[in-house]
């Protein structure tokens, strides 16, 4: 069933968690469907009609129908939607995408892992993979001290938090704290900087387990018309017979061995 769609929603609340990082709650009946890796398009307000701006899921509550994103400001887009208030309108195009196989993770030794700003879409991703596996190792990298979100994981599985300058429990990347610890995943959940991602599809290819990465391509439309977000395949597509796929439908989460990046 094809849930994607514009609509317009009320925001909740938004405010900011940490320096240029934003925390934005909305009422919209996709929280009652969407699932961990998938993300809407949020179209920033302005009177010049902008293009959507792809922002993952971080959370969702069925039950109170919000859906919570969480955001750096990169640029133009990004800095309107920060301006948005409790009480106004947002507009979305949701959900987008296809989400992280959890069943993948049924009974298996698992690594959550995010790196930046792909910290947050794994942030919903451990909350659902609870009492799923048979354990859950969760690595999240940051530059710094600035570790926004990393409390909030805790009840989900055991925190590692590493920082490229060391002032963590960890120094370095999210791998160099899996090898410190010698823990063996048998299937890796990622979201973070292309070069995160290419050294845990290199990771996984010599450790013999899989990992399903989630890409961010920069995009336009975000429903397969425009062809901006194509990834490279290792597999030729059987309908178009090129080596590529569009990362924001077949996408963006992806089995590593079947992208080239
Ligand atoms: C599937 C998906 C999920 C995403 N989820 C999140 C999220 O949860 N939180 C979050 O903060 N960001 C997320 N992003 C990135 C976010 O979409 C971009 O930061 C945003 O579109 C930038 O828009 P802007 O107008 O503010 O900046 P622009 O002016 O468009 O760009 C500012 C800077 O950011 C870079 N940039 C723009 N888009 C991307 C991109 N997709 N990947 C890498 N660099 C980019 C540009 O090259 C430029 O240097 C996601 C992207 C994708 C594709
Ligand atoms: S963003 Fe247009 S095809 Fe993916």
């Amino acid at each position: 069933m094809d849930y994607r769609k514009k609509e317009t929603t009320v925001v909740v609340s938004q405010k900011e968690i940490s320096a240029g990082i934003f925390d934005l709650r909305v009422r919209t009946q996709a929280a009652a469907y969407c699932v961990p890796g998938q993300f809407a398009g949020i179209f920033p307000p302005s009177d010049s009609r902008m293009l959507m701006r792809p922002i993952s899921i971080c959370e969702a509550n069925a039950e109170s129908g919000e859906i919570r994103f969480v955001y750096r400001v990169a640029g133009e887009g990004t800095k309107l939607i920060s301006a948005l208030k409790e009480g106004d309108t947002a507009e979305l195009l949701s959900v987008l995408g296809n989400g992280f196989p959890l069943d993948a993770a049924e009974g298996k030794k698992v690594a959550v892992m995010g790196g930046g700003i792909g910290i947050p879409p794994m942030l919903y991703t451990a909350k659902k993979l609870a009492g799923k596996t048979a354990e859950t190792e969760i690595y999240l990298g940051y530059r710094n001290n600035d570790t926004f979100l990393a409390s909030e994981f805790t009840p989900y599985g055991t925190v590692n938090v590493v920082s490229e300058d060391g002032s963590t429990a960890y120094k370095g990347n999210v791998l160099d704290a899996l090898k410190e610890r010698g823990f063996k995943p048998e299937v890796i959940f990622a979201c973070g900087p292309m070069p995160m991602l290419r050294a845990i599809k290199r990771y996984a290819e010599e450790a013999g387990c899989i990992a399903y990465i989630s890409l961010e391509e920069r995009m336009a439309c975000g429903v397969g018309a425009c062809l901006g977000c194509v990834a490279k395949t290792v597999n030729k597509d059987e309908h178009s017979h090129v080596n590529n796929t569009r990362v924001c439908t077949e996408g963006p989460v992806f089995d590593s061995r079947e992208v080239e990046i």
